[in-house]
């Protein structure tokens, strides 16, 4: 199955390194990073789980839940996670989803048949509190994501929701953010009185 920014994510039922979830009921009013990687005792993916664990307070200051998922059972999961929280100097506490038949994997269409057709790419699927999909990346199974950006687009995402804006290439945090072209001039001077620098009549940047 293909998804979608804007689609519901599909609901489903599993086992996880914590115990079982209802996915949509785990989610409650929190975001998800909910992201798959091909195998436990895989050294790219004991850096991306190590990472993730590194970066739960950020992730928490978010409210975002990360939600891991390889096709492992769980007991190959909670064996890993020791040597995770050994290697990596950590301790991971998030879900990690054991899908040893690729249910969950095909749903969320993780299994790219040309890659491996029993172990999932590095996808990544961020999730917002009305089980809406804002952000789907897709990784091969050799190249680690950065984290730095998947802590920037939950930021984007985020300010764009509080505040009705666009954001420019290589935004963070404090940034100039981009007044979007739904916005017209009347309802931006109500909405942004600090004003805005206008480099075309397209092109709009205010600092909130
Ligand atoms: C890894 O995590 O290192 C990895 C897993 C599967 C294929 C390639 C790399």
């Amino acid at each position: 199955m293909s998804l979608h920014i804007g689609d519901t994510a599909p609901d489903f039922t599993a086992e996880t390194s914590t115990g079982p979830i209802s996915f949509h009921g785990w989610i409650g009013t929190d975001w998800v990073f909910f992201f798959s990687h091909p195998g436990d005792f895989t050294p790219v993916c004991t850096t991306e789980i190590g990472r993730t664990a590194h970066l739960i307070d950020a992730f928490a200051a978010r409210n975002v839940k990360p939600l891991g998922l390889s096709t492992d059972t769980v007991a190959e999961h909670l064996k890993w996670i020791k040597d995770v929280d050994e290697t990596q100097h950590t301790t991971v506490t998030f879900p990690i989803v054991a899908d040893p038949d690729c249910r969950v994997a095909r749903l969320y269409d993780m299994i790219h048949d040309h890659e491996s057709t029993t172990a999932a790419v590095r996808s990544v699927f961020i999730i917002d509190p009305k089980k809406t999909i804002r952000l789907t990346m897709t990784y091969p199974m050799n190249v680690g994501r950065n984290f730095a950006e998947i802590l920037r687009v939950i930021d984007a995402l985020q300010t764009d929701d509080a505040h009705g804006v666009a954001t420019p290439a290589n935004w963070t945090p404090g940034g100039a953010v981009i007044i979007p072209l739904s916005i017209k001039t009347d309802a931006a001077q109500k909405r942004f009185p600090n004003g805005w620098t206008e480099t075309r009549p397209y092109l709009r940047f205010t600092v909130l």
